[in-house]
């Protein structure tokens, strides 16, 4: 670290080793399209888009500049009882990118608050319609779904659990997670094998009676977990299952959303519709933190149903729609759409693809998956230390200039959509050198 005034006692890191993080450093200061600056001046090319995010690139001009245009006009307005004209334009903009029938747009701050709404919408649907018994969730093992209490419960990452387990949501079951290196190692895009995992969901339904079922989450590819593309065929079990129990089906797009599959969402790509779409990240670029659940038009005409005076949903954040977030997310959206980002990036998909499956012969790689703008390269652990040896190869990139995600052993690569086969070659070089030279 280049600072030495830089007081690090206070700040206590999310998601991170804070003790070993302070003993070495690692600090970006600005960072411009494809590349982060360190605090020493080295230039590290963006192998994640941030934390899978910043999809047109760092720093876009034509965001930044509309997010300070609403900073002169309007920095806060109330959305409860209260409008702002840049809310409604943005829930438009991401209604519009949406698949066919899905036009209703709730803001939130985050992915995790943008689940806990979702979580909460499909209950109070539910009830709406006179069936106010559809209370329970069915997730997934190793789903993501952020870490409000809603999103923990119905996801299934053990350590993101462990510690709070006693006050998780009850009423919460989960369908077996796809991961099998037996059967579908090195798969190219979606695994061949697995879709009759999705039949599963038919013995949960049976076990507690869909009457009591609200909704199945679940992430069309698992991201957080280590990346996993759903098998072929296993999203439109999940589909048809939930269709005939009257279950919602609820898309986590946190990630896959916004163009990481070369098409808005996951749901298009897959040609699976769910009844509800969690998203945010992408939506600002991450320029400033917004969520957002996008509806299907029944979900929202059942809850229109009361007295006009009613509050029809009560539920909904400080900042929802907040001025400059819906301006960033205007400015994002139309940028996506005028440079027609999405298309333009899917020649990448199989550069990706081929950059990653090469690196199987390299010492201790077990797996690698890929699928859209997305790649991963799972280690072998060693002995009685998880995690190690993709931490050492992430330090190690990052020392050689290239930022690279990890999960677990599972090294995680999702560049903002700009990226070129040059930033390629970098990222991969580099990490291919990396795991040559670490035990
Ligand atoms: C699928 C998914 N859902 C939810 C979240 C949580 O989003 P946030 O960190 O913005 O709360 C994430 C974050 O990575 C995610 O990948």
């Amino acid at each position: 670290m280049n600072d030495p005034h830089l007081n690090l006692d206070h700040f206590w890191m999310p998601f991170t080793a804070n003790r070993q993080f302070r003993g070495k450093p690692r600090m970006l200061v600005s960072a411009k399209d494809m590349h982060y600056t360190s605090d020493d001046g080295r230039q590290v090319v963006d192998g994640c888009a941030g934390l899978w995010c910043v999809n047109a690139g760092h720093n876009r001009e034509e965001i930044l500049s509309a997010i300070k245009a609403q900073l002169d006009t309007l920095d806060f307005a109330p959305t409860f009882q209260m409008g702002h004209p840049m809310a409604f334009k943005a829930a438009e903009k991401v209604a519009e990118l949406a698949p066919a029938g899905m036009s209703k747009v709730f803001f939130a701050n985050s992915g995790s608050e943008s689940v806990d709404s979702a979580l909460k919408i499909a209950l109070a649907y539910h009830r709406a319609r006179g069936e106010g018994t559809r209370t329970k969730f069915i997730g997934r093992e190793r789903g993501y779904h952020g870490v409000g209490f809603g999103g923990i419960s119905v996801g299934g990452i053990p350590l993101n659990r462990k510690v709070f387990g006693g006050q998780l949501l009850p009423g919460v079951d989960h369908l077996p997670h796809t991961h099998n290196l037996r059967e579908a190692a090195f798969s190219r895009g979606q695994p061949k094998w697995g879709s009759h995992l999705a039949e599963d969901l038919e013995r949960l339904v049976a076990l507690h009676d869909p009457s009591n079922i609200a909704a199945v989450i679940v992430e069309p590819v698992a991201g957080s977990t280590g990346v996993l593309p759903p098998p072929v065929g296993y999203l439109e079990t999940l589909r048809a299952i939930c269709d005939k129990h009257g279950i919602l089906l609820i898309f986590d797009e946190v990630i896959s959303g916004f163009g990481r599959l070369g098409t808005p969402f996951a749901a298009q790509y897959f040609n699976v519709t769910p009844d509800l779409i969690c998203c945010a990240k992408g939506i600002t670029n991450a320029t400033i933190p917004m969520g957002a659940v996008i509806a299907k038009d029944f979900i929202y005409d059942a809850l229109m149903n009361g007295p006009e005076g009613l509050i029809e949903l009560f539920h909904g954040y400080t900042y929802s729609g907040h001025p400059v977030a819906a301006a960033a997310a205007v400015a994002t959206l139309d940028l996506y759409r005028e440079t027609g980002l999405f298309e333009a990036s899917r020649p990448m998909h199989a550069a990706i693809a081929d950059a990653a499956h090469g690196m199987r012969e390299l010492p201790n790689v077990i797996d690698v998956r890929n699928i859209g703008l997305i790649a991963a390269i799972e280690l072998k652990s060693r002995e009685g230390k998880p995690g190690a040896r993709a931490y050492e190869a992430m330090v190690k990139c990052f020392e050689r200039g290239v930022l690279v995600r990890i999960t677990g052993d599972t090294i995680a690569l999702s560049p903002p959509l700009i990226v070129g086969q040059s930033h390629l070659d970098e990222i991969f070089d580099t990490l291919g050198d990396v795991l040559r030279t670490i035990d």
